[in-house]
């Protein structure tokens, strides 16, 4: 079943236009991803979809009901950290269960445990690195309600080593939880090797260059990144991506 419908969807600031005529859907239980260069307008788009700013003109339609302007029916994690840093690592994940009345305390404990973060319930975000804020920011996520969870450019701060084991962590509890993601990025690789379809977009005015549905069987591993189909895959992208 179609979760989000973006349809037809265009946004200028001023006279300068940032989106133009943006129509893709995302499916249930789907891993989708937009790729595309910085300043073609992926933020603005998950700021659309968020409810934070309004289109131009389009639609964009969740489980059949527009949500243009409407807060709260989907769960965005923003470029930069969201974590509060006067809360303590649990207090964070809890924070969005807090304020709809229902606290799933063990499961909160679960999922940090399971982030590698055991021990770390009862520290602050200054204490931790970046990659481990990111999965605190990503527990918090998979905690609520909405099944549908934006993702901006996750992993651009980390260091290549730490973004390849969080990819790992970011599919299998992604796998265990049965949301759907639709995920920012400028990275080809980490595009490909997260994803069920990819979108490409164009430079500013962005509009959507190529789809994708990528071949690659789950679970992945790291070891596909030298594969051969994935090379291919990935030589296919830059160069779409490259030439105009
Ligand atoms: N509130 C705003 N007012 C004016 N221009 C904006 C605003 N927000 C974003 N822009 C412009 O829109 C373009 C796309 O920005 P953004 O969506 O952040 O791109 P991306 O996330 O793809 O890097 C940029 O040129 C940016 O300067
Ligand atoms: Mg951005």
């Amino acid at each position: 079943m179609k979760l989000l419908e973006v349809n037809h969807l265009s946004k200028s600031f001023g006279n300068q236009e940032i989106l133009k005529d943006i129509s893709f859907h995302v499916e249930d239980g789907e891993f989708v991803s937009i790729l595309g260069p910085s300043g073609s307008g992926k933020s603005t788009l998950f700021r659309m979809i968020g409810g934070i700013t309004k289109p131009s003109s389009g639609s964009i339609i969740l489980r059949g009901e527009n949500i243009i302007g409407k807060k709260g029916h989907i769960s965005y994690i923003p470029q930069s950290s969201s974590l509060f840093p006067w809360r303590t690592v649990l207090q964070n994940v809890l924070l969005d269960q807090e304020l709809s009345g229902k606290v799933d305390k063990e499961r909160a404990v679960q999922l940090i445990e399971r982030a590698g973060l055991k021990g770390y319930e009862h520290a602050y975000p200054h204490e931790l690195s970046g990659g481990m804020k990111q999965r605190v920011s990503f527990i918090r996520s998979f905690m609520n309600p909405q099944s549908l969870i934006l993702l901006d450019e996750p992993f651009s701060a980390l260091d290549e080593f730490t973004r390849l084991s969080m990819h790992k962590w970011l599919l299998s509890i992604w796998s265990e939880n049965k949301k759907s993601i639709l995920f920012v990025t400028h990275n080809i690789e980490e595009a490909l090797f997260l994803s069920d379809r990819l979108i490409i977009f164009s430079e500013k005015p962005a509009n959507i260059k190529a789809e994708f549905t990528l071949p690659f069987s789950r679970p992945r591993n790291t070891e596909l990144l030298l594969t051969e189909p994935f090379l291919q895959w990935k030589r296919k992208v830059f160069s779409l991506l490259v030439n105009e």
